[in-house]
């Protein structure tokens, strides 16, 4: 096989930018719940930044394994300060699907070079987009639901039990402890 195209190889590493600065993104969230006292809301946020990283060193392994040069971009400080727990995932939300579009926007480019191996390789990021923003939409509906019931502030604290219990994925970059 043939080694990876630059151009290929060039969107490829801005893409492992992306998917860092979603765990960057997803952990200053983490720490934004963490200082508002919704543990639960920061382990599921803590949990989802671990898997961008994932997706990223996916990403980045893949143009090694091509014979490409991974080259590492610089990544953006993301916000600090979020005025509710919905707005909060609502910008999880919105930032799921504009990940789905960088990605789609990648299956066209690689099936506009003819490289059927990243073509290969995004599908499975096509599929965890899917996930990813049905994950995202349903969190948004429960905190949307908690925060217009009867039971107000009982329903977060109950929410953010449950969202508590996420557990993390074993892998390379797992927390350790
Ligand atoms: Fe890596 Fe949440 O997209």
């Amino acid at each position: 096989m043939a080694a990876i195209g630059e151009k290929m190889a060039r969107a490829l590493n801005e893409q492992v930018r992306a998917e860092l600065y979603s765990s960057y993104l997803y952990l200053a969230m983490s720490a934004h719940f963490s200082a508002t006292n919704l543990p639960g809301f920061a382990n599921w946020m803590r949990v989802q930044a671990q898997e961008e990283l994932m997706h990223g060193m996916k990403i980045y392994d893949f143009v090694i394994a091509r014979g490409g040069r991974a080259e590492l971009l610089a990544i953006e400080k993301p916000p600090f300060e979020w005025a509710s727990p919905l707005q909060v995932v609502e910008e999880v939300y919105s930032h799921e699907k504009k990940v789905t579009g960088l990605i789609h926007a990648l299956v066209d480019l690689a099936a506009g070079e003819k490289d059927h191996a990243t073509t290969n390789m995004l599908q499975w990021f096509v599929d965890e987009q899917v996930e990813e923003e049905a994950n995202a939409r349903e969190i948004v509906e429960k905190v949307r639901m908690a925060a217009s019931g009867d039971e107000g502030i009982g329903a977060l604290y109950i929410l953010d039990r449950d969202l508590g219990m996420r557990p993390a994925k074993l892998g390379p970059v797992a927390s350790g402890d």
